[in-house]
This record gives C-alpha cells, structure tokens and sequence, in this order.
C-alpha cells in the first residue's frame, strides 16, 4: 500500500501536526508525513517531529534576501521529501507564487472559523467578540489570499453564553483535530473535485 506523503507546515504548538500523525499512524488515513518545516525555531511542531522521527527543518525568512527565495528553499526541501500534498497547519504566513504553482491545488490549510466569517488572527475570539451563536473550523485550499481558497470541509461549533475565547477555541480545536484529517484522507482516495471555487466530494469509485 502506497501512503500519501505530506509536508506540514507549521509555526507553533503543532496540535493539528499531531492529529495528522496519529491518524496516520492509526491507519484512518493512508498518509505519512514526511517532513515538518518550521519558520520558526521555537515551534513545538519542530519537537513533536523529532519524537516521531520525523525530519524537522526550521527555514527562517529573515535568513533569505525575499519571499521567494525563502519559498524556493521550502519548496526544495517538501521536493526532496517527495511530497505530494502540502498541510499547512498553524502556518502563520501568506504563502505566496513560488510554493502555490510549485504545489497547485495541492496545499490546503486549517482555519479556526466558519469560513468567510472571521479570516486572518484570533478567528475563536473574533467570532467569540462578535457574539456569533455558532463558529467552527473549515480546511480549504489555500490560494493567494488569506484564508479565501475553496472550502473542503467544515464543521458547526455552538459558542455557549458561558463561553470565553479559550473555551470556544478549546471546543473548535477538537473538531479541528476530526476534520483535517477528513480532509487528508478525501484528496488521498481521489475524491476532491474543484470546480471553480467549489470543491464537489465524490462518492467512493
Ligand atoms: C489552529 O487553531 C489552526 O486552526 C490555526 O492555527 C492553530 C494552530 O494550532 N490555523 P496547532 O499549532 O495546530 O495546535
């Protein structure tokens, strides 16, 4: 059996990396990951790579002269790892050409929110100060903007009166944890297919 190889791309904590991980070492997705890169060294991610043998790169921008020298490094090094679908998880930047028409419709992203509401920063608590009756999490392709590309996948999360950000984030992270992997295991069985900017799930072949 051939696994999918990814390529996650993560700036913190990594608790979505870990999800992706454990699934694949589950066997709910036919996927491995191959490589973690980092742009920043002190990224937990970079730790939990090293725990499950993973190789871990940190590529830090400020070392390159611009964006698209920093993209054609990560760009290498997801090509040596001959990955096939690039998973940006907790990825704190915009990616820009150079990554999006090396990898095209093959990197796609986690947000906190239900997507168009909410893009960009502290999503849970935007949605949280605005009041909203329900959030979520929504995995999409990643295009030139932020957070824009075409939606995958989505899942509702109740935002409760006694709710602070950190709960209502605590909440949407579980389902975060459910759905990226969701996501993962659709592109690797064939059964994404874009339209435009809509994303049609097909049913098994
Ligand atoms: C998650 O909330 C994800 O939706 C957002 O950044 C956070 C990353 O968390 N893009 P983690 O590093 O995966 O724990």
């Amino acid at each position: 059996m051939t696994l999918l190889r990814l390529g996650v791309l993560a700036s913190g904590r990594g608790s979505n990396l870990q999800s992706i991980i454990d699934a694949g070492k589950a066997g709910t997705i036919k996927a491995e990951v191959a490589v973690v890169v980092s742009d920043n060294p002190a990224a937990f991610a970079l730790e939990r790579a090293k725990d499950n043998s993973i190789p871990g790169f940190c590529i830090c921008p400020g070392d390159f002269t611009d964006k698209v020298e920093y993209e054609r490094e990560i760009v290498n090094i997801l090509n040596k790892h001959q990955v096939e679908l690039v998973c940006l998880a907790g990825y704190m930047r915009l990616v820009g050409e150079t990554m999006l028409n090396a990898f095209p419709n093959r990197i796609m992203n986690i947000h906190p929110a239900l997507l168009p509401a909410f893009p960009g920063l502290h999503a849970q608590e935007q949605a949280w100060e605005y009041g909203v009756r329900f959030s979520g999490c929504t995995v999409h392709l990643v295009d030139g903007g932020m957070d824009t590309g075409p939606i995958i996948l989505q899942a509702v999360v109740p935002a409760l009166g006694t709710d602070t950000p950190d709960t209502l984030s605590a909440r949407i992270l579980e389902q975060e944890h459910r759905i990226y992997p969701e996501a993962i295991r659709l592109f690797s069985e064939g059964r994404l297919q874009l339209d435009g900017r809509k994303v049609f799930i097909k049913s098994h072949p």
